[in-house]
């Protein structure tokens, strides 16, 4: 039976001996259930915590089920629960499934002495049950309405599952294809990159934290970890403030600003500081600079982490500078659990640190309704009805055949008819349930994807025959999150059969790629290629028959260049959850005209990367008839496509650039877009500028505006944007925000090569 928090504080009170500061408190405590706001309600319960109670709510342990991180000695199922009786356990994370929840939760409130709810946190980073694209696929889609709808739908799942926290979105800006977890997010570009995370928070938050839909966001991972060093997971980070304050802290602003309930800091050292115990980073920029209100995760096991780092000479000088530098709880390191008590006693650690951070944890206890009802997430009924819900799957397909990429389209070979041609399906990943959900989605069951082999016989009704061609995974071994996935890189023996059958085939699809434990955590490559023996199937295949459309499936950008040079039409078909099928199959038969762009460079080879587009110009940016300038001597600096590519089965046309300075810091920027091809289609206008010389250099351009519009065929649509101060300054090495004088170039097109440009100068 469920009681309320109230109830048990005032019990617990009565059965102390009560003191006369005791006894004020209590009746305050009174008087709060009518009128009081949250903060005093927290005043009062923090008068009343011992201070192991207090460093319990600092303390998140794993469930006992999954397991997303090294599993630390500490921490057998009878030492956690005998903490969260105690009252040592504030959160639980990789919880899933009314039923768990529930029976936690009771520990929690019924069997603790002061009945503090759990707030259960879970990894919701592409739906929960049905999963929907990865993040960088849906940021694809550069649709921020339907990313937050994907969001919503998520929180909503993940919600009737007895959750409360999702730690997504990541709003990590990255540019090595090299890192596992550019899966995870929305790009290399800081704009885009923004504007997407806050869609993201929006969606998971809603208007009203304390709804049942709703769950709190968790802004990760505080801060650079997308710059690792050479794309290597959990690698060193040192990188210059320009790049900090003008790439990787803008979408943590912003969520900041749109009021983000949580942030999960990072595995990484920035600059030699090792992010959990960066005070800069956590006290100054973010709670003071930012006034952010809610509180700061480590991540898994980063504040033990703080010894192999070599900033702390054992756990218990780690608890002290990672308390001290602002991460109010602890994921498991059961690093608070067992020293931060003990360091406040020996005078180390000030309780107000403990105070601090245990408010802001309380606080979003009290904004998602807990106190209210800690069991407001938990029944199981409607976790029957809403789990996996038809509306879910419908969104999920919108989503997906949103985030897809046209890359090429030559002598217009797609779209396919749809009767009276034999299609070939070629390439394990064709015909694979599970790959296409992709990584990070331990809700889901495997083998739920409808895979292409099954969207293609759905859409059409050609004569439709598959062959695997090759194994990517070798056959029998384990996949799984904690596993590396073995890939098939010798036996070529069902070529045969493929090759047969691509002969007598009208056209070939070939579906090709990464598996989807391939990307996401700890899955850095050293090689960007197709894996395995399919680029060998693939050249194997052209040679017997050149109709080929190439679906890729990725969690990061691929080097195809051969692909490139000799395919007629390519897919970018990423690892787009459970509809994969059905949205690849609508866009190849013409259902749905794609209208998805790259957001992150692809480049030709390895050589390159990391490779992006909003690059400086250095003092030496073109040929002057010698080798002296800033190139390589083997491959050239373009991309394979770049930032924003995408193309549409119509085309388009930009005209009448027109730009107005219409205040100091504001200026008009408007162009025509005209639909030059034979069907309607949807395009997203994109506006980049360049500031061309200022007192910290810029980069040769920077996104500063997006649209997506309709146009039908033969018409046009004037597209408008306004630049305000915002777009226009950016951050000096102080991290003072500018606007300077001088002159910009706009730059407005289709992709981030757009031709198309205006200057203006601000006075
Ligand atoms: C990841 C986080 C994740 C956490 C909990 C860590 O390994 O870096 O992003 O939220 O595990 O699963």
């Amino acid at each position: 039976m469920r009681k309320s928090l109230l109830v048990i504080i005032i019990i617990a009170f009565n059965s102390c001996n009560k003191t006369n500061s005791e006894a004020k408190i209590s009746d305050s405590m009174n008087s709060t259930v009518v009128n009081n706001s949250i903060e005093q309600k927290i005043d009062s319960l923090l008068e009343i915590m011992t201070l192991e109670e207090k460093v319990g709510q600092m303390n998140q342990y794993n469930g006992f089920w999954d397991a997303t991180g090294p599993v630390p000695k500490k921490g057998s199922q009878a030492e956690k629960y005998a903490d969260l009786k105690k009252g040592l356990v504030g959160s639980m994370l990789n919880v899933r499934g009314v039923k768990q929840v529930k029976a936690l939760q009771q520990i929690a409130v019924e069997e603790t002495r002061l009945g503090i709810p759990l707030i259960f946190g879970f990894d919701v980073i592409h739906g929960f049950k049905t999963i929907t694209p990865v993040p960088l696929a849906e940021a694809a889609s550069w649709d921020l309405n339907i990313i937050e709808k994907s969001a919503k739908n998520a929180a909503e799942e993940a919600a009737v599952a007895g959750l409360n926290w999702t730690f997504a979105p990541m709003i990590d800006i990255y540019r090595d294809a090299r890192w596992g977890r550019v899966m995870e997010g929305g790009g290399e570009d800081p704009y885009l990159g923004s504007k997407i995370a806050v869609a993201r928070v929006k969606g998971f938050q809603g208007d009203d934290l304390s709804s049942s839909k709703t769950i709190a966001a968790c802004a990760k991972h505080f801060a650079a970890y997308g710059f690792i060093e050479s794309g290597r997971e959990y690698n060193t980070v040192d990188i210059g403030t320009s790049t900090l304050y003008n790439t990787v802290l803008p979408p943590f602003k912003e969520v900041a600003d749109a009021g983000v309930k949580t942030f999960m800091n990072a595995f990484n050292e920035l600059n030699g500081i090792p992010a959990t115990a960066d005070t800069f980073l956590q006290r100054e920029v973010l709670k003071k600079d930012w006034n952010f209100k809610g509180f700061v995760i480590s991540d898994w096991g980063s504040i033990g982490e703080l010894v192999a780092h070599g900033y702390a000479k054992d756990l218990k000088q780690a608890t002290e500078l990672a308390v001290k530098a602002g991460s109010d709880m602890d994921m498991e390191s059961s690093a608070y659990v067992e020293e931060l008590a003990g360091l406040v006693k020996e005078g180390a650690v000030n309780e107000k640190l403990i105070n601090d951070a245990v408010r802001r944890i309380l606080r979003v206890k009290y904004e998602l309704g807990l106190f209210d009802d800690p069991y407001r997430y938990c029944d199981e009924k409607k976790e029957q009805e809403i789990t996996g819900k038809k509306q879910f799957h419908e969104d999920a397909l919108d989503i997906a055949k949103k985030s897809i990429v046209l890359l090429k389209n030559d002598n217009n070979i797609l779209p396919l008819k749809k009767q009276g041609i034999k299609v070939a399906i070629i390439g394990a990943l064709a015909n694979d349930k599970t790959s296409p959900l992709g990584n990070w989605r331990l809700a889901a069951k495997e083998g739920t994807a409808i895979s292409v082999v099954e969207g293609f016989r759905k859409y059409s009704g050609n004569e439709l025959q598959y062959a695997k061609g090759a194994d990517l995974v070798i056959p029998n071994t384990e996949i799984s999150m904690t596993q590396e996935v073995q890939v098939n890189t010798t036996n070529t023996s069902e070529f045969g059969e493929a090759l047969s059958l691509a002969k007598k085939s009208d056209v070939v699809v070939m579906v090709l790629g990464e598996h989807g434990m391939q990307s996401g955590e700890a899955r850095s490559r050293s090689t960007i290629d197709l894996p395995g023996v399919q680029q060998q199937l693939l050249e194997e295949v052209y040679k017997v028959n050149e109709k080929i459309v190439l679906v890729l499936m990725n969690g990061r950008p691929l080097a195809f260049p051969w692909a490139k040079e000799n395919i007629p039409g390519i897919i970018e078909g990423w690892q787009l959850g459970v509809e994969s099928g059905n949205a690849i199959a609508q866009v190849v038969y013409g259902d749905y005209n794609p209208s998805g762009k790259l957001p992150m460079t692809f480049p030709k080879s390895l050589g390159q990367v990391p490779l992006y587009y909003n690059y400086k110009n250095t003092g030496r940016p073109v040929r002057d008839g010698n080798v002296f300038w800033s190139h390589y001597s083997d491959e050239t600096n373009d991309p394979l496509y770049p930032f924003g590519y995408g193309l549409s089965y119509t085309s388009f046309s930009y005209e009448n650039l027109n730009v107005e300075i219409v205040d100091t810091h504001e200026v008009m920027v408007s162009v025509d877009v005209m639909n030059t091809g034979k069907v309607k289609g949807k395009e997203v206008v994109q506006l980049y500028i360049h500031d061309e010389y200022a007192s910290v250099t810029r980069p040769v351009r920077e996104l500063k505006g997006f649209e997506m519009i309709a146009i039908e065929s033969g018409k046009s649509k004037k597209v408008e944007f306004k630049l305000t101060e915002k777009e226009l300054g950016f951050y000096n090495n102080k991290g003072e925000f500018l606007v300077e004088p001088g002159k910009f170039s706009v730059f407005v097109g289709g992709d981030s090569k757009a031709e198309l440009t205006n200057t203006f100068t601000l006075k």
